[in-house]
């Protein structure tokens, strides 16, 4: 596992952004699953000005959703669809055959984890993944106690999640359940980049890199990937050992 530091969240962001647009041209067919919140969103602002102003062909990439809170409408501002849709779907101007978001008001749920199972297993699996981490540790919807080997699936949410998600709507909203990518994905995906920034973070990213590797840490898993890389700026470095 690499760990690559930044000044900050702005020189993290162009970082990310760039190597999404430079795989995106070198692989135009290529297999993007990326998670939505507060620590990607200059990735994605960054990454829409790279593609259009690079010039490159962007219409033929597939882009995959790693949760969204079950429950919620697209068109709640704090949804998962609405974050990609106002910042990347939009201004690409991206065909919707391009891209796959699970449908959290379907009535078969588990329907909607096994057409996400297929959509990978028909792509071939996912070449880049782009996540987040959370204040326990976890990954997508991925809670302390997930299994390492789980596909798309149901979670019931960890009352920090609950809590903390409440910062993604305009007044207070019921969460209860998330459905998301699993981490069986994410140990089959060819490179995976976990991302953080800010002093807030600089605890979970201790653990993520000098701690265990356990499923009650789920950000843990990332000392596994063959191939996994975390991307901070200082703040959220604050607390690792000098050395690293
Ligand atoms: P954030 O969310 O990027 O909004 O901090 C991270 C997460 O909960 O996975």
């Amino acid at each position: 596992m690499q760990t690559l530091s930044f000044k900050n969240y702005e020189v993290l962001s162009d970082y990310m952004a760039d190597i999404i647009a430079n795989s995106i041209k070198n692989e135009p067919n290529l297999v993007l699953c990326m998670a939505s919140g507060s620590t990607p969103a200059l990735t994605c602002d960054l990454l829409v000005q790279k593609l259009k102003e690079g010039q490159v062909d962007y219409s033929k990439f597939t882009f995959l959703g790693l949760d969204e809170w079950v429950g919620l409408p697209p068109t709640n501002t704090g949804s998962c669809h609405y974050f990609f849709h106002k910042k990347i779907f939009e201004p690409l101007q991206l065909s919707p055959s391009q891209y796959f978001l699970f449908n959290a008001l379907a009535e078969d749920l588990k329907d909607e984890c096994s057409k996400m199972d297929k959509m990978i297993s028909d792509k071939g699996g996912i070449d880049i993944m782009i996540v987040g981490i959370g204040m326990n540790g976890h990954i997508g919807f991925n809670e302390p106690g997930t299994s390492f080997t789980l596909l798309s699936h149901v979670a019931e949410l960890d009352e920090i999640t609950k809590s903390v998600g409440q910062k993604y709507f305009d007044g207070p909203v019921a969460l209860g359940e998330g459905i998301t990518i699993g981490l069986g994905h994410l140990m089959n995906t060819k490179k995976v980049f976990l991302m953080a920034n800010g002093s807030k973070k600089a605890e979970v990213i201790k653990k993520t890199i000098e701690g265990p590797v356990t499923k009650s840490f789920p950000a843990s898993i990332m000392q596994k990937h063959p191939d996994g890389c975390i991307l901070i700026d200082e703040e959220a470095g604050s607390l690792l050992k000098k050395d690293k």
